[in-house]
């Protein structure tokens, strides 16, 4: 843990200036729940033993469950020890589980809402805490209002307006469940809170993969000049995820997979591979320019979302080693769902940079890998000098950013074969972040938590941003709810997707890319 004064300790945050973590304590609601710890108190840990957390900081739990701060810590050790990044080691752990505390509460009462303030009031000094305070919501959607209202009326929140102390609210997706939903999300929310007090996470903005789009982008002279519809044939977004919807099919059901992945994760990759040079690093300004690329993209009528859009559902099929279910026999998932687990669309961005330029994305559950990349394939040269021999094509550059597992970048060029024959030859420039960097990067939530104790907000969602991409997928999802469709099209469990995906981009002599 860090002991150094904290303006001693600089995060180097995604802006130009530098913004520190600063002394508060984190209430976790629905602490005793998986993303606490699975993903958070892991988070926090790999935090602490970096260094990064200010020596003032306490975690408390709220939540439902009757647990003391003993078995919460417990809890947090257990989740550390099974889903850290790095090992639990004795010592650190002796050290950070003296920050952890835990609140028995009930989000709907006020009087519980006292008793967790009295709490905090107990506890902040202990640790030199200013009373800067950050909620997370690791809660179910449904849940959101009660807790920003019951945060409110319990006079849990500083005024926005006479910071110091601060009091910042971070909220997991979904953010709504379409377009005039997430709207009463967001009046909620500001309802309670000032939009600089919120941070909506997207957690697909907090990978180091995600951020080093714009590095490379913006941070090397040779890309931007091509990044253009002059130079650019196409883009491909592909988020495979090898596994089925599990023990999640509760959820899954009222979302699939185009708002689980593409309204939000999926758009904001594209927000960052396709907007406009940004005129500073600081938060608004990137968020400006990504909000300004949502609204560029090409409305959906519901005349084009057969034309662009394809759906399907996995059935069973043999993958991993075993026999997989298909979706509708998941636990708690109806026998005759038509939730889509799989996503492939064709989209346009309305503007000078990107006119005519298709953007292929794909997304879908139980495929045979897990794969993230966005691809820029590039236009083929004007002119045949080589390979006139159909059975060899040249083959057209392309930049594969590989966003995970296998994280890094690749440039496909064309070079010559040795031999007495001209013959051109694809090879990879290759960028690996394991044997460039060594060490694992750090999770995205790690990054994402010290940038709320910073008070940075570049990696989250604005409401403008959010709202915008719901516009956006609204009338894919009107239409699919007009179809009154009773089967989706099918794949088998560990293939890659549905025929109609093939059928989709081979409409334009193009094809997926095989990951
Ligand atoms: C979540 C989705 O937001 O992202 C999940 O709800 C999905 O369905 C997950 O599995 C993917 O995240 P990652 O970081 O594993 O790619």
């Amino acid at each position: 843990m860090n002991d150094q004064p904290m303006e001693q300790n600089p995060l180097m945050s995604g802006s130009s200036q530098e913004l520190y973590p600063q002394a508060c304590t984190i209430v976790i609601f629905g602490g005793a729940g998986d993303l606490s710890r699975r993903k958070l108190i892991p988070a926090l840990y790999n935090l602490a033993l970096d260094g990064l957390l200010p020596t003032q900081f306490a975690v408390v739990g709220f939540a439902i469950d009757a647990l003391s701060d003993e078995e919460f810590r417990n809890f947090a050790r257990d989740g550390i020890a099974r889903f850290s990044r790095r090992a639990l080691s004795e010592e650190d752990w002796t050290e950070f589980e003296q920050h952890l505390f835990y609140q028995q509460g009930d989000f709907g009462e006020a009087a519980d809402y006292a008793q967790l303030k009295i709490r905090l009031d107990d506890i902040e000094p202990r640790f030199g805490i200013p009373g800067n305070r950050v909620y997370y919501l690791a809660i179910p959607p449904s849940f959101i209002d009660t807790c920003v209202y019951g945060l409110r009326e319990g006079d849990l929140v500083a005024p926005a307006d006479q910071e110091p102390p601060f009091t910042r609210l971070i909220v997991e997706k979904p953010i709504g469940r379409d377009l005039s939903s997430a709207r009463g999300v967001n009046q909620s929310l500001q309802a309670c809170f000032a939009e600089h007090q919120l941070y909506r996470i997207d957690h697909y903005l907090g990978k180091e993969t995600v951020q080093n789009i714009l590095a490379m982008r913006f941070g090397n002279s040779i890309f931007e000049p091509l990044w253009n519809s002059k130079h650019i044939d196409h883009v491909q977004i592909t988020v495979a995820e090898a596994e089925g919807v599990g023990t999640r099919g509760g959820y899954y059901e009222t979302a699939g997979a185009l708002r689980d992945m593409v309204q939000n994760h999926i758009l904001q990759l594209l927000s960052l591979v396709a907007m406009e040079p940004p005129w500073s690093m600081r938060a608004d300004v990137i968020r400006d320019r990504r909000l300004d690329l949502l609204q560029c993209l090409r409305p959906m009528h519901a005349q084009d979302v057969e034309h662009h859009v394809v759906r399907a559902q996995y059935a069973s099929g043999f993958y991993q080693g075993r026999d997989a279910p298909g979706y509708r026999r998941e636990e708690r998932v109806a026998a005759d769902s038509t939730t889509e687990t799989y996503v492939a669309l064709r989209l346009f961005i309305d503007n000078w940079r990107w006119a005519g330029v298709p953007i292929y994305l794909r997304t879908g559950k139980a495929m045979p890998k897990r794969v993230s990349e966005v691809a820029v394939q590039f236009k083929s040269v004007p002119h045949m000098l080589f390979n006139s021999d159909t059975d060899h094509p040249l083959e057209p550059n392309v930049l594969a950013l590989r966003i995970q597992p296998d994280e890094g970048l690749a440039l496909r060029i064309g070079t010559k074969l040795p031999g007495p024959k001209v013959r051109i030859y694809p090879v990879k420039m290759d960028f690996r972040y394991g044997s460039t960097f060594g060490d694992q990067s750090p999770e995205a939530y790690e990054r994402l938590l010290l940038d709320v104790m910073a008070g940075d907000a570049t990696l989250f969602m604005r409401d403008d941003a959010v709202e915008a991409s719901w516009r956006w997928i609204q009338p894919i999802l009107d239409a699919w709810a007009a179809s009154g469709q009773r089967w989706l099209p099918e794949y088998p469990a560990g293939t890659w997707g549905p025929i109609e995906a093939d059928r989709l981009i081979h409409a334009d002599d193009r094809a997926w890319r095989q990951l």
